[in-house]
């Protein structure tokens, strides 16, 4: 069929193609009419037409003497403070969020859903595994004794050192005799709150928080108290410290850099405060530094362990998110808890696999790890704004959304009206998976919230599904306005 269109038209239809798939994101300027019109062999009037009806339709803004930009529809969430309470539907039951977290986990791992949540970067452009891959084969076969030998603690000491050497990045100066190697980042948190708290004592946690901790307070018997945080700047300083001085915390959980979910991180004065405050009370602070590598600024900003006068904050991490999480190894530095912790370990699981430990650790010393994230900084910086775009072209108005400073995550508020609870079980009926906001808090809050991530290729059928939710969160908008 011949293309009958007008040529403006044309022109108009590609570029709304490009603002909804997210090349051309929300802010970003247009080429000048004159500019245009010479790239593309077709008159000024055309173009002229074209941005004309597109800024007549609200999705550009001419700006005199600066020309045409596409309309940004996004701005950041409203400090916690400001949110309705939650209601009492909302509350999941004590124990169920294990439970919701099965849900989300299996809706996720179904195979003909599209998961827009999921932390976990999918595909190998993320990883490099090929070449950890040969340093293992490397290594299982001039050493075979890191197979047959019990793998007693330390560990790799080659392992201990990189990693003390690569978190002077985070301004850490740690030393490898101190480093405890852990199954991941969710055992180093885990050994953390074994050691410093019993039970009946009460954490304090950020809302919205890393949702696997919710449960793992509870089996741990642990009572928790939700500290607000601001969807750009993060923990709650003034509320945190009014609950130091009443002395009802026995400890906190904060993701300072590059929070889950939010995206974002605290400002330095704020760590240095933050550190302060819990030396000051002398209550341990558990630092989950899991991105603080991916941070996008460089130099690194530091992790506030950096400012730890007597060893009061214990700082976890791990290479899931960097590396390969298949690989399970994590780590922590336990200040005044060391000895404590390097004995829970050990009668939780001994050690770590001697193997994989000394792989990583030849991989660090490489100089492979330190490029490596060079290049995920700026895909995962690339793939967010992306998504905040698609988020902003497909989502009803009133949507908000932060803006990260590392890793792949954005947190999303919708308009009142939206339950993101509902939102979960709509979308999955269409072969969606999300994660709701309720998910991320122990009283059941932001349930206005989801968390979008950014770690997969965004193929059609994501910009597709995205599409698709942000119809779903409209008629629900409209429905309940
Ligand atoms: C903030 C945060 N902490 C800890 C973990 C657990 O990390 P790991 O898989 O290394 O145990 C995750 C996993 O997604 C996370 O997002």
């Amino acid at each position: 069929m011949l293309d009958t269109a007008p040529r403006y038209q044309v022109l108009a239809d590609e570029l709304r193609e490009a603002m909804r798939d997210g090349r051309l994101p929300g802010g970003s300027r247009l080429p000048s009419v004159r500019e245009a019109a010479a790239s593309r062999g077709i008159s000024i009037n055309t173009v002229l037409a074209a941005y004309r009806q597109l800024e007549a339709r609200g999705l550009l803004e001419a700006r005199p003497q600066a020309g045409y930009f596409v309309r940004a529809h996004l701005g950041s969430p409203p400090p916690w403070a400001q949110e309705t309470p939650p209601t009492r539907t909302a509350r999941p039951a004590a124990g169920a969020v294990l439970t919701r977290i099965a849900t989300v986990l299996a809706a996720q791992t179904q195979p003909d859903t599209i998961d827009l949540s999921l932390a976990c970067p999918k595909g190998g452009d993320f990883y490099p595994g090929e070449r950890l891959g040969r340093i293992v084969a490397d290594l299982s076969r001039r050493r075979p004794a890191l197979l047959t030998d019990y793998s007693l603690p330390p560990g790799p000491t080659l392992l201990r050192q990189e990693i003390c050497r690569h978190a002077q990045d985070l301004g850490l100066a740690l030393q490898p005799d101190a480093i405890l190697l852990t199954n991941g980042c969710m055992e180093a948190l885990q050994l953390a709150l074994r050691a410093v708290t019993r039970p009946g004592d009460t954490v304090g946690l950020e809302s919205p928080t890393y949702f696997n901790l919710i449960p793992l307070l509870e089996r741990l018997g642990l009572k928790s108290i939700e500290i607000p945080t601001h969807p750009d700047s993060g923990l709650a300083l003034d509320a945190l410290e009014l609950l130091l001085a009443e002395r009802r915390l026995q400890a906190v959980v904060a993701m300072p850099n590059v929070h889950n979910p939010l995206g974002t991180s605290m400002a330095v004065a704020a760590k240095k405060r933050l550190a302060a405050l819990v030396n000051e009370y002398r209550v341990p602070l558990i630092e989950d530094a899991l991105y603080a590598e991916l941070q996008y600024a460089t130099p690194l900003p530091p992790a506030v362990k950096a400012f730890d006068r007597d060893g009061w904050v214990i700082v976890c991490a791990s290479y899931t998110k960097t590396l390969a999480p298949g690989l399970r190894m994590g780590w922590m530095e336990g200040g005044r808890f060391a000895r404590e912790l390097a004995e829970l370990k050990f009668c939780a699981s001994v050690a770590q696999p001697a193997l994989l430990g000394e792989a990583i650790g030849v991989f660090l010393e490489s100089g492979g790890y330190r490029q490596h994230l060079r290049r995920l900084r700026r895909l995962y910086a690339a793939q967010t704004d992306r998504l905040r775009a698609l988020i902003g072209a497909a989502f009803p108005p009133g949507t908000r959304a932060t803006q990260p400073t590392g890793g792949f995550l954005v947190w999303v508020e919708l308009p009142p009206g939206c339950d993101t609870q509902r939102l979960f079980d709509a979308a999955l009926a269409r072969g969606i998976s999300i994660t709701p906001g309720s998910l991320y808090s122990p009283s059941g809050r932001h349930t206005r919230h989801l968390r979008l991530s950014g770690c997969y290729p965004f193929t059609a059928r994501h910009v597709e599904a995205l599409h698709t939710l942000g119809e779903l969160a409209g008629a629900q908008g409209r429905a309940g306005a």
